[in-house]
C-alpha cells in the first residue's frame, strides 16, 4: 500500500511510520508527503527519506478549494491508497474527501469522542484534560469526515494522567503512544484486521 501523508510541524508521528515500514513491522511504502507549511520539520524529514514533497496550500493555489482540488490530484497521482494526517493543522476539502472515501486517517491525542472537536488540538487539548481532573486520557486514531473529529474511531489507547502532570509531562507521554499506535493501527488496516470499509 502507498502512503501519502498531509502534515503541517514536527512530523514526528509521519517519522514513526516511516521508520515502521523502514523496520517491517509495516508493510507499506512512505510515497509522498504534503504540507500546507514550506518551513515544517516534516517536510524536512521526508525530503531526507528521499519521498516526494509537496508545499502546497490556499495561498499557492489561490483558494482553499483550488489547494483541496490540487491535494487530491497529487494524491492520486502517486496513487496513494491510505491518506494519512499526521499533525495536519487545515481542515480536509470535499475533494480529498470524494477521491478518498474512508480511506482519510487522523490521529488526536485524547479519547474521542472527548476533547475534540474544533480548536481542540496540540496543548489545548492536554490543558482541558487537566482542567476536568481526568484520571486517564490516550490516543485515537479515527476516520476523517466532513466534521473536525468525528468519523469512526479506528483504535484508542490509553495513559493515566498522574496528579503532578503539566501540560508538557501530559503531551509527551501521550505522544510517546501515538508513536506506537499509528504505525500499529496502520499495520492492522494493511493486514486487513481493521476494515476501513464499512
Ligand atoms: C500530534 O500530537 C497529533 O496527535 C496531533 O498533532 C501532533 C503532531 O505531532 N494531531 P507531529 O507533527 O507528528 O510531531
Amino acid at each position: 500500500m502507498n502512503l501519502g501523508f498531509l502534515v503541517s510541524h514536527n512530523g514526528s508521528n509521519m517519522q514513526a511510520i516511516i521508520d515502521a515500514c523502514k523496520s517491517g513491522k509495516l508493510s507499506a511504502i512512505p510515497i509522498v508527503a504534503i504540507s500546507n507549511n514550506k518551513d515544517s520539520g516534516a517536510l524536512q524529514r521526508a525530503t531526507s527519506e528521499c519521498m516526494a514533497v509537496f508545499h502546497i496550500n490556499s495561498k499557492t493555489e489561490g483558494s482553499e478549494e483550488s489547494a483541496d482540488r490540487k491535494i487530491a490530484q497529487v494524491l492520486s497521482s502517486y496513487n496513494v491508497d491510505i491518506v494519512i494526517l499526521a499533525g495536519y493543522m487545515r481542515k480536509i476539502g470535499s475533494e480529498i474527501l470524494k477521491k478518498f472515501p474512508n480511506r482519510v486517517i487522523n490521529i488526536h491525542p485524547a479519547l474521542l469522542p472527548k476533547f475534540g472537536g474544533q480548536g481542540m488540538y496540540g496543548h489545548n487539548v492536554h490543558a482541558a484534560v487537566l482542567s476536568a481532573g481526568e484520571k486517564e486520557t490516550g490516543v485515537t486514531i479515527h476516520l476523517v469526515n466532513e466534521e473536525y473529529d468525528k468519523g469512526r474511531i479506528l483504535s484508542q489507547a490509553s495513559v493515566p494522567v498522574l496528579s503532578n502532570d503539566t501540560c508538557e509531562s501530559l503531551s509527551k507521554r501521550v505522544l510517546e503512544l501515538e508513536h506506537k499506535l499509528y504505525p500499529e493501527t496502520i499495520a492492522d488496516i494493511v493486514n486487513n484486521k481493521i476494515k476501513l470499509q464499512t
